[in-house]
């Protein structure tokens, strides 16, 4: 899924089962002590994924708390993402030298509920979506705009430090697998210059979606 669409200086770790026997570190599992156990199984295997990936760095998985706004703190002068959904768990990481941050996330290839899309999607989406629905009814669009955005949500943050809006960033999407998400805020510094967009890639597989988005 993920792994396909990252180059080789990334490094992807996916999972379907929870089954990896991973052991979390006691502020861990202070964090997740109250939580169901479907959270508590998707954060413990995500971290599993993350430990995968991590060692193909040659570095040990350090304790994942989820810090400022969800974020959660990867190794100096590493950039990761992790996403979670039903029957899938991925993490992703790579040297601050290969790019400034990446975003990944997994969804259903399922419509968006009700209400959801005109709350998600600028003019220009909605027209984007309606082109690519013309001549492809496999891929639930909408959904992949969400996934979209929530992945360049998470390669934003650790960037700018501060909330990214749905209307903040207009994506247009190609049917052949890629897609751009321009923001249309001020965004944050990256190698001297303003960050003005998030370059994507996207697929379909079975019921799943997956995104990874790098700037
Ligand atoms: C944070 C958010 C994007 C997570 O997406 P999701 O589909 O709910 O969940 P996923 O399973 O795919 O990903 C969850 C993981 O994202 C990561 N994450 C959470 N908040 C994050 C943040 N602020 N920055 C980077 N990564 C973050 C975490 O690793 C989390 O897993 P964990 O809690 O086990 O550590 C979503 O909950 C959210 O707040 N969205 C609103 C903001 C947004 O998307 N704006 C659109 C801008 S165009």
């Amino acid at each position: 899924m993920i792994e396909e669409l990252v180059p080789d200086s990334m490094h992807v770790a996916e999972r379907c089962s929870d089954a990896t026997g991973e052991q979390l570190y006691p502020d861990e599992l202070a964090h997740i002590r109250n939580a169901v156990a479907k959270r508590r199984d998707e954060f413990t295997t995500v971290r599993h994924c993350a430990r995968v990936a991590l060692r193909s760095l040659g570095l040990d998985r350090p304790s994942m708390v989820p810090g400022r706004a969800g974020a959660p703190p990867w190794p100096e002068g590493v950039i990761g993402s992790m996403t979670h959904c039903a029957g899938y768990r991925a993490a992703a990481v790579a040297t601050r030298t290969t790019a400034a941050s990446i975003g990944i996330d997994a969804e259903p290839n399922e419509p968006l509920p009700d209400g959801v899309l005109r709350m998600i999607a600028r003019p220009a989406e909605l027209r984007n979506l309606r082109a690519l629905g013309a001549v492809d009814q496999e891929v639930c669009w909408d959904r992949l705009l969400f996934s979209a955005k929530e992945s360049v949500y998470k390669a934003w943050y650790p960037l700018a430090s501060r909330w990214l809006g749905f209307e903040d960033v207009d994506v247009h999407i190609r049917s052949g697998g890629t897609f751009e998400a321009r923001l249309l805020v001020p965004g944050p510094s990256v190698a001297g210059r303003p960050l003005t967009h998030f370059s994507g890639r996207w697929r379909a597989v079975g019921r799943l979606l997956a995104v990874v988005v790098t700037a």
